[in-house]
C-alpha cells in the first residue's frame, strides 16, 4: 500500500481516493499496486458491491508519473508488459463490479483512459480530459484505442487520442463517456449517491447485466498487450524522452 492511495469501505462501497495532491495525483508504481490491490481483493468479497475512484476536490489525476516513465525510459530493459500500469490495467479490465468514478479537475491519460472501464462517471463543470499520448511521442494504452472510438465515434477519438485535443466535461457528456456533470466539489457526494443506488440492485443480476453489456475482458487485455507492446517501444523512442525532458525543463525556466 503507498499513503498515495487512500482506501476506505463506506458499507458496500470500496473508495479509492487517489491523495497526491502536490503533484496532481501523478500516478506512481506504488499507488497502480495499491489500486491493482484494492480492486482484485473486491473480486470476491461478497460485502463489495460496488467500487469508487476519485481524486478527491479540484484534481482527478495528471497521469502516470513522468519521471517514472523517464526511468523506464532510460533503464536497460524493463518490459513494459510487467509493469504495474499493466497489471493495473489487467484488474480493471477484468473486475466484475460497478465503479464509480468521480472527476474533478483534469484527468489526464491514463486517468481518462481508466474512465472507459469504469461504469457510471460523474464530472464537475471544471473537469477537462485529455490523453496527449502522441506529444509526448507514445501511442494510446489501456485499451483506449478498442474503447474510445467504440464510445464516442471514430472522428471524436481521433481528435483526443491523436491529436491530443483537451475536451471539456459538457464535450465528454455529450461524447457518452461522462453521465453526468455537477458542481465542483461536488462529485465525491454525487458518486456515493450513485454508489448507493447500485448497492441496492439485486447484485447477482447486475453482475450478470453488466457482462453482457460490457466489451468481454479478454478483448481488452489483448488490446492492452498490443498497445503495451508498442507503447514499451515508443517510451524508449527519442521523441518520447525529448518530450518527458521538455516536460521537466519547462519547470525550471
Ligand atoms: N508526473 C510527474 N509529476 C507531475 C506530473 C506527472 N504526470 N504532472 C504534474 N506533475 C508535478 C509537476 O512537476 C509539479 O511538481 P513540482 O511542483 O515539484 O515542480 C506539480 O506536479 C504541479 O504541476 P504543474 O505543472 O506546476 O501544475 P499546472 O497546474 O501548471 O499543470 C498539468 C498541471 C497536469 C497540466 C501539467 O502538470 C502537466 O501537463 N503534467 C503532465 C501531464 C502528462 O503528460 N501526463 C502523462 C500522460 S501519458
Amino acid at each position: 500500500m503507498t499513503g498515495h492511495l487512500i482506501v476506505t469501505d463506506e458499507d458496500a462501497t470500496r473508495v479509492l481516493t487517489l491523495r497526491r495532491p502536490e503533484k496532481k495525483n501523478a500516478i506512481t508504481h506504488g499507488m497502480y499496486r495499491a489500486m491493482s490491490e484494492a480492486i482484485d481483493t473486491a473480486q470476491n468479497n461478497p460485502e463489495i458491491r460496488c467500487l469508487i475512484i476519485t481524486g478527491g476536490s479540484g484534481v482527478f489525476t495528471a497521469g502516470n508519473d513522468l519521471e517514472d516513465f523517464v526511468a523506464t525510459a532510460t533503464a536497460e530493459a524493463g518490459p513494459f508488459g510487467a509493469s504495474d500500469a499493466i497489471r493495473f490495467l489487467y484488474s480493471l479490465a477484468q473486475n466484475t463490479k460497478p465503479i464509480v468514478a468521480a472527476v474533478d479537475g483534469i484527468a489526464v491519460g491514463i486517468g481518462t483512459t481508466l474512465l472507459f472501464h469504469c461504469d457510471y462517471v460523474l464530472a464537475s463543470t471544471t473537469a477537462t480530459f485529455s490523453t496527449p499520448f502522441i506529444h509526448l511521442g507514445l501511442v494510446p494504452e489501456g485499451a483506449s484505442s478498442l474503447l474510445m472510438p467504440r464510445t464516442m465515434g471514430y472522428h471524436r477519438a481521433f481528435a483526443a487520442l491523436v491529436m491530443g485535443r483537451v475536451v471539456t466535461a459538457e464535450e465528454a457528456r455529450e461524447a457518452g463517456f461522462v453521465n453526468v456533470v455537477v458542481a465542483p466539489g461536488h462529485t465525491e457526494a454525487e458518486a456515493r449517491k450513485v454508489a448507493r443506488e447500485i448497492c441496492a440492485l439485486p447484485a447477482e443480476a447486475v453482475a450478470i447485466s453488466r457482462k453482457l453489456l460490457r466489451t468481454p475482458p479478454e478483448d481488452l487485455t489483448r488490446r492492452i498487450d498490443q498497445e503495451g507492446h508498442l507503447f514499451g517501444e515508443r517510451m524508449k523512442s527519442k521523441e518520447a524522452i525529448a518530450a518527458f525532458q521538455a516536460f521537466f525543463k519547462r519547470k525550471k525556466v
